[in-house]
Order: structure tokens, then sequence, then C-alpha cells
């Protein structure tokens, strides 16, 4: 890439995210794809990620559990058992082999899920005991203060395993409603505990997940995902800007490598609305690699680079679209349009590694 050709481009430009060298700003998002049969990771995910690598590109896993309680969706991946962190390994090695940088997403979806996602058909647990209206869901368990270090636990090993499959680090999952995110927020975390209430009791799971990660594979290998804005899930929170600067202050103290955080403007998973809210508060208050995503463009993008409102920039559909995104970018070429029916199909190829890449696109007219 020319020099000139690189100035015009923010996206595409070289960034230090700690120990990582990076070559450009284009992140993959976390995308949930739902093709890995039986909670585990297949061979075809190995194409999948390989396709959307660059060298010098970071790549953050779709959502993986980190227990045989964290599940709400069919053929989600985990990595709690030996066969899953197996499963993982030629994956992330698929990945390093094309020189990039791979974290993996670990979570626990909380009360977003249904007896059926169950050991033994046991209720879902939660920070609470009210269900989301949700026709997939049934009545969640409100954990007890003395189960919650089992929990955090779950995450620490979580990230052992990672580490153990060969990832850079892990990302975890405090967004869009799910376990963490129905702690944070106060429209979902009714408990009389340590654990609710105020501002900081609500955070206090998060940042002891952030502890216990850190203190397992290192801070400079832990980032996490959050919305404070987002209400997914019916995990709203009454004051979004205290919350998210509550939080990237704590992280500091943690000194973690990066936070990634949604736009205000995702309301929901796919839709758009104009907000004023806005996150530059939160990223001039972390000290880390402050990550943004949430329907972005190229145009958008750069912006967001040239005026330093994000170091990185994450890319889901689009990326999910174009597994030559970074290229796409640097050449300001036209995109694939992305097709929502065949996202979480269970197809090992349709919608999945069928996308073409711009070579394949300029040959085909
Ligand atoms: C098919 C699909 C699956 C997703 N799965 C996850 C997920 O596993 N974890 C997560 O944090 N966000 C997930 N998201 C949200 C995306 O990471 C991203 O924030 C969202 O798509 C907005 O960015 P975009 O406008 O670039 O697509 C998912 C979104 C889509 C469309």
């Amino acid at each position: 890439m020319g020099e000139l050709q690189a100035l015009q481009v923010p996206l595409i430009t070289p960034y230090k995210m700690g120990n990582f060298q990076l070559s450009h700003r284009v992140v993959l998002a976390p995308l949930t794809r739902q093709r890995s049969y039986g909670n585990v990771p297949q061979p075809h995910a190995i194409l999948y990620y390989s396709q959307r690598t660059t060298k010098g590109g970071l790549l953050i896993s779709e959502a993986t559990g980190v227990s045989d309680t964290a599940q709400g969706y069919p053929d989600t991946p985990g990595i709690w058992s030996k066969e899953q962190v197996e499963a993982w390994k030629p994956i992330v090695d698929a990945v390093h082999a094309e020189g990039g940088t791979f974290f993996c997403q670990i979570w626990h979806v909380g009360r977003v899920s249904n007896t059926g996602f169950q050991p033994n058909g046991q209720d879902p647990i939660s920070s609470t005991d009210r269900s989301v209206n949700d026709a997939q869901c049934t009545p969640p368990r409100r954990l007890s203060t003395e189960e919650i270090p089992q929990i955090i636990n779950d995450f620490k090993l979580a990230a052992r395993n990672a580490m153990e499959a060969g990832f850079d680090g892990v990302e975890i999952h405090g967004a869009h409603g799910y376990l963490i995110d129905q702690f944070l927020k106060d429209q979902a975390n009714d408990r009389t505990d340590k654990y609710g209430g105020s501002l900081e009791n609500r955070c206090k799971f998060a940042l002891e997940i952030v502890k216990a990660v850190s203190e397992e594979i290192g801070s400079d290998r832990v980032g996490i995902r959050l919305s404070p804005f987002a209400n997914y899930m019916e995990s709203g929170d009454s004051n979004p800007e205290a919350l998210g600067l509550y939080l990237v202050g704590s992280l500091n103290k943690h000194n973690i490598l990066y936070c990634h955080m949604v736009e205000p403007r995702m309301k929901t998973l796919g839709d758009i609305a104009e907000s004023p809210q806005s996150l530059v508060p939160m990223r001039k208050a972390f000290h880390g690699t402050f990550i943004v995503a949430g329907g972005y463009s190229r145009e958008d993008g750069n912006s967001a680079v040239a005026e330093n409102r994000a170091d990185l920039v994450a890319y889901g559909r689009p990326f999910l679209a174009n597994p030559d995104l970074p290229k796409r970018f640097e050449l300001n070429a036209p995109l694939n349009k992305y097709n929502r029916s065949t996202f979480y199909l269970s197809d090992p190829v349709v919608g999945y590694t069928d996308y073409p890449f711009l070579d394949e696109t300029i040959t085909a007219k």
C-alpha cells in the first residue's frame, strides 16, 4: 500500500494495540452464526475465519459460552470442555497462519435462554427472577449472592481455555442484554444484595469478572464489550452515560487492553436510529484502546479514526458479507449486500463462506 493512499484512508493505517501490532483499523465484530453443532466449533469455521483474516488484522470470535448454563441459541460454540478447546485450535491456527490477531468473545446469556438449553432442564440463571417478554425465553432463577463467585470462576476458566486454544486474548461480552448486562442495568437488576442497587453495586459483577480474567491471563490480553445505551432484552439503563463513564474509569484501574463500545444509535441488533448521545466522553476517559461498533460505513469509520473518536472500528454485517472488507475499504470498492435470511442458517457454506471476494466479483462481470 502506497504512503499517499494510506494517508487518504485512515482506516487503513497501522495501530499498536498493546503488544499487538495491527496493520489497519478494520476489526471483525463478534458475529453469532449458529453453525457450531452441539456447541462444538466445526471445521467449516476454519474457512470462514481465515477468509476474513488479513496480515495484521484483528478478529473477534462469535460469542462463545463459558459454561453449560451459558447458552440461549442453537448451535453456538462453547469453550468450557476439552472437546471444544480442541475444536477451536485449528480455527485459531488458521487465523494465525494468515497473520491475524484473534480474540475470543466469552459470554453467558443469563435469562435470554429457556429450560431447553439448560442442563437437566433447569431454569436459566440471572441477576433477577423477572422474565424477558420473549416467546423464546422461560422465567429465570435469581442467582444467590453465594453462587456468584462460581459464575465469575466460569469466566476465568473460559479465559484460561481460550489461551489453551491459542487465542491471543478474550473479549468479555458485557453488552446486549446478556448476563453481565443484566447486572449492569437498572431496568434488569432488581437485587438488594451487594450486586444490586447503586451504580457501584450493579457494576461489581462485571468488574469482578474483569479482575479474575485479568489475573488469570494478564490484563494485556483482556478486552470488554459494553453497550450502555442499548436496551435489548429489557436491559436498559436510566443513566447510560453515568454507567459508561463509571465503567471505563473502573476499567482503567484494571489496566485492560481495550474497551469495545456499541454506538448509542444501535437501538436493536439491526436497526439504526439517530441519537443525540455519543461515546466521546467514554473514549476520552478510557486509557486503553477504544473500539467502536454499530452501523459504521467506510466514510464514518474513516472520520472516527481521523477525528480520534476511536482507535479501531468493528464491522459486523459488512464484514459478514465481505470477507475482504479491509481491501475493499482500501480501494473504495463496492460492497456485497448482506442477506439477513442466512445469518443464522445452520448450513456450513450458504450465507457463511460463499460471499464473493472482490476478484471473484470482477471476474464474474
Ligand atoms: C448475525 C449477527 C450476529 C451477532 N452476534 C453477536 C455476538 O455474538 N456478540 C456480540 O457482541 N454482538 C453480536 N452482534 C452485533 C454485532 O457485533 C454488531 O455490533 C452489530 O451488527 C452492529 O454493527 P454493524 O452495523 O457493523 O453490523 C451480531 C450481529 C449480527 C448481525
